[in-house]
């Protein structure tokens, strides 16, 4: 099997040396060349196509993130992964403008070097056969899916999630996705994104008659990650212009350009999410292990079940952890339904993320709490195979509770 080449570039040459080393031991990857500063880094990527590039961001002649915009200019192929230390944080934003795919922080073991090489070249490889295909016009897509974040208890995780899910999402598939923001009051999707909306979704329902795909598309904010964003209103007030009708056309030209639109939404039902949890394909049911929020996911089931909306939901137990004194086990056989995903708490990396505006899926992408909602977005993208394992699941519960 062809090993994954590596460009190490880094100024000092014991640091290097450590990288390589680090690497050393891995089967599946071989380091195909070393460069001490950008400007040698961007003539030895153009000769060698290396598939990965580990690029150190303060360096003489040329800095890290100047090579990398050149670099992934001029070799798309390569995926770049920027090597940083501490405190250098504020560089993620521009080292993604400029086309890193993943940023770690040194130094980092060998298991989180060897795991984040595997995962850039693996995204980068899909996003080969994704562009081959449409170069060829093949539109090899697949239907597009709506996944809207649900809670009836505020404060439960859908935002932060959804941000993230909506990362992972792109990042596994090398597919279009938006996230669009239907917390119309009091949304946060931009801040938590730490994008300045231009416009919103305010403005977008003033053209609502002459609406198409493109148009909707002016709207969208990027994010340095490549998703698209529709953000909610900057005051609460103008939350009540914005109707169920509104969001199914917005949701339905969506569907043309995107194969993934994560929906945020408030913590209650209304209208406007009515409809949004009308037309998506999978509901992610929010709950932590507090009995006001089993209390409430057990309402909104019943509430979801009376709309026939139960064969969407996926239950996400977000903050889980093994000492709260209520058991997951327990709230399964109390709501009748088995838990999809366990995301683990982790206030320090998820509070950080939220206050520097960075998804903790790039910024700490060797977290537990990262590899999680990975293995979220593998299970939204993988329906078919998980409605399968929580069937055989399923048995076991009913035979638990009526054994
Ligand atoms: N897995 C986690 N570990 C630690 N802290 C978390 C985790 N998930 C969410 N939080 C924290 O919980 C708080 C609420 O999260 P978030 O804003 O995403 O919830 P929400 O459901 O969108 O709330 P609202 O209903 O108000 O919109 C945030 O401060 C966030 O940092
Ligand atoms: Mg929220």
């Amino acid at each position: 099997m062809a090993k994954i080449r590596i460009l190490v570039v880094d100024d000092i040459a014991e640091t290097r040396d450590n990288v390589k080393r680090l690497l050393y031991f891995e089967p599946d990857m071989e380091v195909a060349g070393e460069a001490e500063n950008g400007e040698a880094a961007v003539r030895m990527a153009e000769k060698l196509l290396p598939d990965i590039v580990l690029m150190d961001i303060n360096m003489p002649v040329l800095d890290g993130i100047s090579a990398t915009e050149q670099i992934a200019m001029s070799v798309p192929g390569a995926g770049i992964i920027i090597m940083s230390v501490q405190g250098e944080q504020e560089y993620l934003k521009k080292a993604m403008i400029a086309g890193a795919r993943e940023y770690m922080i040194k130094p980092f073991s060998s298991d989180e070097l060897a795991q984040t090489v595997r995962r850039v070249y693996d995204f980068e490889k899909k996003r080969k056969i994704q562009l081959i295909s449409n170069e060829k016009g093949v539109r090899s897509r697949k239907e597009p899916k709506i996944i809207t974040m649900f809670s009836t208890k505020g404060g439960v995780g859908k935002t932060t999630l959804g941000t993230n899910l909506a990362v992972s999402l792109a990042r596994e598939t090398g597919g279009k996705v938006a996230l669009v923001d239907l917390d119309l009051q009091f949304g946060d999707v931009a801040v938590m994104l730490n994008v300045v909306p231009k416009r919103t979704i305010t403005e977008l329902i003033q053209e609502i008659n002459n609406l198409d795909a493109d148009i909707l598309e002016t709207f969208l904010v990027s994010h340095p990650s490549g998703i698209r964003i529709l953000p909610a209103p900057t005051r609460p007030e103008y939350a009540e212009l914005i109707t169920a009708s509104h969001v199914e056309k917005i949701l339905s030209l969506l569907k043309v350009n995107y194969d993934y639109i994560v929906v945020d939404t408030p913590a209650f039902f209304q209208e406007t999410n009515l409809t949004a949890l009308d037309m998506c394909d999978q509901i992610l049911l929010l709950i932590s292990l507090e009995l006001p929020a089993i209390k409430n996911v057990k309402l909104s089931m019943e509430v979801l079940e009376s709309l026939h909306h139960k064969g969407k939901i996926k239950l996400i137990l977000n903050r889980s952890s093994n000492d709260m004194g209520i058991k997951y086990p327990d709230v399964e056989r109390s709501l009748g339904f088995l838990v999809a995903a366990h995301i683990p708490s982790d206030g320090r990396v998820v509070v950080n993320s939220v206050n520097k505006g960075v998804p903790f899926v790039l910024s700490d992408s060797n977290t537990k709490v990262a590899q999680a909602v990975r293995d979220l977005a593998k299970l939204v993208i993988d329906d078919s195979g998980h409605q399968e394992e929580l069937r055989q699941k399923k048995k076991g519960l009913i035979g638990r509770l009526f054994g």
